[in-house]
């Protein structure tokens, strides 16, 4: 079940009378139960409960009790032995009037209410349908609600219209929904004289049958666009008259309102009804666009950027230094103005803004800050000298981008009732303005400059209508001169699989005119790249939640040269931290966020998120696009090792059609002595036959015995179907190798033994996976190899250091360790290791590879799972990581900071003496 359906459920629920016996199971269907689960509850066969109600191991206990008892119920349940024994995650006592509930594992305070209004306190439960969210989507249910019945509205809206659907309508109806949002919340914010206003008329002079709803909404939503002097010419009716004029382009152009059937009458009365004083436009607003996205809705937009992700932007970015600046101000009248004047003219521009929550919480915390300097000024009800219009956004979606711009609005009226009271906010609040500050449009195909202009220049249009001038241009301009704009977000990822063939040529214009190929770059990297060119041209700062691997791997030194050649530096950074705001099925995105700036700062600052949730912070003169501290570096690939090692190589490509490769069936089926097996018969290891145990040969005839092999029936029929599939390729080169068609495309082979590595490896797994194959091993082209390598080298590779620069410079495949010998291998860096560091290293490498046979049979994916590795085997691979990173610091590193701190350094030094370090390139730069 969705979000949308359980709210359904649960305000089912509560709108019955208490069933004692049923209620307990009824609760749980509305949270997704199956059947099953309940029939076996109800058999008594899984309900645990020692009290009498109903116990649902590591979920809930729950108990229905006599009128007056619902505490008392509710303190037994959390002292109820079988409550602790079964991992309860929630109690929850009712007596039909009252409802009391507690989570018992996270620390949220309990809650308390009346039986009726317990779904207000839906969001709480959620984790019970295996939803987890965060605290702010829990606490604001009122959200959840109230787009949950929006959401409902809106499918039966477009079931009794399905032509509203179209895409010629789709604007129509988005306009709609923003116009009826605005109205549940003008009228129980006093903003429409008269409590329900809106609801209540529609509700009176609309038919039950529902026939002329639309007629009245249509005729409250043409009053709202008129003044009261022009409205008896236009002949609107006395009944509409209370309503006041909006407008601000919220009620002009197309005034047609979708016909509605009885049930979808039914839902916007029950919409009506809800207390719409609750609304948290940040929150509201990125849920709310889920409502108008076929695939998302359901969803609630829970994964949009949650108010602590969006601060960890917005403080650093300039928020901070307001701060710092106001507490620098104490109770100087002069220092306070300034500083309010300089706040009026900061731009805060989100160009992917979905429903504006950056732009909204940026007003907010800024409106916050202004409220302080009026109060030390003794100001306390002036007027605000932040227009909303100062928080520009680019959005690609038409409805989000409406709701933005409505967002904004609520929260500027909203903070107009906190800092100077009601009577103030409502005098000012209407008509609504009319300029359009959001831009509904292709961030990556519009000029910036001319969507938010350089300051200093002239208003270019004013707006009348919002809703049906084109979108796409500039509107207003702002009198900025003096305050910087603040470029923030949190643009949309894509890796280049993934993108739309749109999408990719969207990047493309970004970075062809700069010579640069888009074809490995995120779609985020488009972002940066044109706030980095922005910045050329005006004071501004940029910060983006991203992608982490934006910076790492392949693309840093694509995208990050061409970034600093702007003049652009990383000035502050979180480095990778999992996305904690996402509905269970998103969770596991890995995010950065990254800030860029052209002024000089002498400290900057990167942070830092542990896995419990806590913050750290380290200054420092430079942060690296790999988000470390330290001199700029990007990681190129390199044809020999910089440090001196020993070539890897890809293991050897059959292009064989299948033919030399063999199952243990296959070679059987050959028929071969003993000694024409050892000749011509070898095992091979690709990555999944290395890691997962897997059996596998191939045919491996050395030249001088093709003759021999020839006579060999069974041979010669492989060889021949291989030469046959290699003749028929269209390409030169396969066919060349046709008269070869007993060898594999390479021919590498160690003599003493081989050493072998996974291409890709499974992120969860705290060290490369590296072996030790004998010298009739070979190694295909899905494994690296290095051969007739030392030990010590196979130390090297099961470091934790090295796993450590492969995740950084060498990058992801999704969420596993892509390895590149010319990437990784060829650019770890390596001090001058002495005989006996080598020597060392080998002893360690022995221990590792004994500590594996001590499992035998056991595979590398069974030694390696981190929750069962064995202990002697973690031990040597600890015992190995000692050793190695002595060599390197002389003690063990702190943490995978300190090793790629050290790794950077190292890698500057050494591949400076190799003459390869990251170049900066040179050429023109297009905003
Ligand atoms: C990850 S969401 C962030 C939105 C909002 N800040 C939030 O947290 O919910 C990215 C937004 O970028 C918008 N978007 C995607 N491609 C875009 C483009 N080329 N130009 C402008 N906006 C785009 C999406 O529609 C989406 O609203």
């Amino acid at each position: 079940m969705n979000a949308v359906e359980i709210e359904q459920a649960i305000t089912d629920l509560a709108e019955l009378p208490l069933d004692r016996a049923n209620f307990p199971y009824a609760f749980l269907e509305a949270f997704g139960n199956k059947d099953t689960t309940i029939k076996r509850l109800r058999a008594g066969a899984s309900n645990k409960s020692d009290l009498g109600g109903v116990l649902q191991t590591n979920h809930i206990h729950i108990l229905t009790c006599d009128l007056g008892q619902v505490s008392q119920s509710l303190r037994a349940l959390k002292n109820s032995p079988a409550t602790v024994k079964a991992k309860a995650k929630f109690v929850l006592a009712t007596d039909g009037i009252d409802f009391e509930a507690e989570e018992l594992t996270g620390g949220e305070p309990p809650v308390a209410c009346a039986y009726k209004d317990f779904p207000d306190h839906f969001g709480y439960f959620l984790p019970l349908a295996g939803i987890t969210t965060v605290r702010e989507i829990a606490e604001n249910s009122f959200d959840i609600r109230a787009t949950s019945r929006l959401n409902r509205l809106y499918v039966q809206l477009l079931k009794d219209n399905p032509e509203w659907g179209t895409s010629e309508r789709r604007h129509d109806m988005n306009q709609f929904m923003a116009r009826l949002i605005f109205c549940f919340f003008a009228e129980d914010t006093d903003i429409f004289v008269g409590k329900r206003l809106f609801t209540d008329t529609i509700a009176k002079m609309s038919a039950g049958d529902s026939s002329n709803t639309h007629g009245v909404i249509e005729t409250l939503f043409r009053a709202m666009n008129m003044s009261l002097g022009e409205r008896a010419a236009a002949s609107i009716p006395r009944w509409a008259d209370a309503l006041p004029y909006v407008n601000g382009g919220l009620f002009s152009g197309n005034m047609d309102v979708p016909k509605f059937s009885k049930i979808a009458r039914a839902y916007l009365l029950n919409i009506g009804n809800l207390d719409w004083t609750k609304i948290n436009p940040d929150i509201f607003g990125s849920m709310i666009q889920a409502v108008a996205e076929d695939e998302e809705r359901g969803a609630l937009g829970m994964h949009y950027t949650s108010v602590p992700n969006i601060l960890k932007v917005l403080n650093p970015l300039y928020l901070d230094d307001l701060r710092a600046k106001l507490a620098e101000a104490g109770d100087n009248p002069r220092s306070l103005l300034n500083l309010r004047k300089k706040m009026a003219k900061i731009r805060v521009f989100d160009p992917a803004c979905g429903s504006g929550n950056f732009l909204v919480i940026a007003y907010k915390e800024m409106r916050a800050i202004e409220a302080q300097i009026n109060e030390r000024r003794v100001e306390k009800n002036i007027r605000s000298e932040i227009p909303l219009t100062n928080f520009r956004g680019i959005e690609l979606r038409d409805f989000p981008a409406e709701i933005a711009r409505l967002a904004l609005v609520i929260a500027e009226y909203q903070c107009d009732v906190l800092y100077r009271g009601q009577k103030s906010a409502l005098a000012e609040f209407l008509p609504l303005r009319s300029e359009n500050w959001i831009t509904c449009g292709n961030a990556l195909r519009l000029d910036w400059l001319s969507i938010c202009r350089p300051t200093g220049t002239e208003v270019r249009f004013q707006a009348d209508d919002l809703f049906h001038k084109p979108l796409n241009q500039a509107e207003i301009d702002f009198e900025n001169e003096g305050g910087g704009t603040y470029i923030c977000g949190n643009p949309p990822y894509k890796g280049s699989q993934t993108q739309s063939k749109e999408q990719k040529s969207d990047l493309a214009s970004v970075f062809d005119p700069l010579g640069i190929s888009s074809r490995q770059i995120d779609y985020v990297g488009g972002w940066f790249m044109k706030a980095a060119a922005y910045a050329q041209h005006t004071v501004a700062d940029a910060a983006f939640v991203s992608t982490n691997s934006i910076c790492q791997g392949r693309i840093v030194p694509i995208l990050w040269p061409e970034i600093y050649r702007t003049g652009c530096a990383i000035h502050f950074a979180y480095s990778s931290f999992k996305w904690a705001n996402l509905a269970s099925h998103n969770a596991g995105v890995t995010v950065a966020i990254v800030g860029l700036s052209r002024q000089p700062r002498t400290k900057k600052f990167l942070f830092d998120v542990s896995t419990s949730g806590d913050v750290t912070v380290k200054e420092a003169a430079n942060i690296t696009p790999y988000l470390t501290t330290g001199e700029y570096v990007v990681v190129t690939s390199q044809r020999r090792s910089i440090a001196g090692l020993p070539d890897m190589s890809f293991g050897n490509m059959p292009v064989d059609g299948g033919h030399l490769l063999m199952s243990a069936d296959d070679a059987a089926a050959l028929g071969l002595s003993d000694t024409d097996r050892r000749s011509f018969v070898r095992r091979i290891y690709g990555s999944a036959e290395f890691i997962r145990g897997l059996v596998r040969y191939c045919l491996w005839i050395p030249d001088e015995m093709v003759a021999y092999a020839g006579q060999v029936e069974s041979i010669r029929a492989r060889t021949e179907k291989t030469r046959t599939m290699r003749l028929a390729s269209k390409d030169a080169g396969t066919r060349e190798m046709a008269s070869r068609a007993h060898q594999f495309r390479e021919t590498y082979q160690g003599h003493k033994h081989t050493l072998v590595l996974a291409g890709v490896s499974s992120e969860s797994r705290e060290y490369l996976p590296v072996g030790l194959l004998n010298g009739r091993s070979v190694v295909s082209n899905l494994a690296f190899a290095l051969y007739d390598a030392p030990l010590w080298t196979l130390a090297l590779i099961a470091s934790r250091l090295h796993l450590v620069w492969i995740g950084t410079v060498c990058g992801k495949l999704e969420t596993r360790y892509r390895y590149s010998n010319t990437l990784g291998w060829n650019t770890f860096p390596v001090p001058t290791l002495t005989d006996k560091n080598k020597e060392d290293l080998a002893r360690c490498a022995e221990d590792i590879l004994l500590a594996r046979e001590h499992h035998f049979p056991a595979t590398i994916a069974d030694l390696y799972d981190p929750e069962s590795m064995p202990d002697d085997l973690r031990h040597a691979h600890e015992r190995n990581d000692e050793v190695l990173e002595r060599i390197y610091i002389g003690r063990r590193f702190k943490n995978d900071t300190e090793r790629l701190e050290k790794l950077f350094d190292l890698y500057t030094k050494m591949s400076a003496a190799a003459g390869s370090a990251g170049k900066k390139t040179r050429k023109g730069t297009r905003v």
